[in-house]
């Protein structure tokens, strides 16, 4: 009951995996798990600033720039919060991680991967997720979910989507025994369902 579990929900904007985060983390709780729900970018006080500039930074900022912002936010993550809660046993649910880099700055802005993989692996000092949800959206949901008021990630436009949404199905590809695709435009009960039963494989 008392070990450790890194577990990472990730999707394009609007695939509502908050939402299956957020029903998790009760069902967890509710079983007598331990669980910390964290986020990233944005979690603690540094990070907290760090998101700032991300999502609102109306000046312009490089591609280089915005991945080695993340990059920071991730290690301090890692490192301040993520580890020790697991080395303390909890199961740690966390909004979005390495694989957004790999999606967004990588597949999204077309950095190269095998650069974002060594780089990732710098800021999570080797730490994996053990499991990986991606809650898989075509463009039309998306936009429907996130609404009129986009952030400056949200503003980059329907082929920046389209090439995030077709590198997390290409990472899934990649490491089918850490990621798992689930279809998010059916029904948050459905989407739970599936959330849950997978969880259930990895933790028996
Ligand atoms: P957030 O409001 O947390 O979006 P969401 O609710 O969709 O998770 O904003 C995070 C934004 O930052 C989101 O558009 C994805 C982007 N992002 C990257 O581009 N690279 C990254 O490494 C991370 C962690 C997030």
């Amino acid at each position: 009951m008392n070990k450790g579990m890194f577990v990472t929900f990730e999707g394009a904007d609007g695939c509502g995996k908050t939402t299956q985060l957020s029903l998790l983390k009760d069902y967890l709780s509710a079983n007598g798990y331990k669980v910390l729900v964290t986020r990233e970018p944005g979690a603690g006080g540094l990070g907290q600033k760090l998101r700032d500039i991300l999502l609102n930074y109306d000046g312009v900022v490089s591609n280089r720039c915005e991945s080695f912002l993340f990059l920071a936010d991730r290690a301090q993550h890692i490192d301040t919060i993520v580890k020790p809660a697991i080395e303390d046993g909890f199961i740690v649910l966390c909004d979005r991680h390495t694989d957004s880099t790999v999606a967004y700055q990588g597949y999204g802005r077309g950095l190269d991967i095998e650069r974002i993989n060594y780089l990732n692996n710098l800021a999570t000092d080797g730490l994996k997720p053990d499991l990986t949800y991606v809650y898989d959206v075509d463009i039309e949901t998306s936009m429907s979910r996130v609404g009129n008021t986009k952030d400056r990630m949200e503003s980059a436009g329907n082929d920046f989507f389209n090439k995030v949404r077709h590198g997390y199905l290409e990472i899934a590809q990649k490491e089918p025994d850490r990621v798992k695709v689930i279809d998010a435009t059916l029904p948050i009960d459905k989407v739970f369902e599936e959330t849950l039963a997978i969880f259930k494989t990895f933790r028996v």
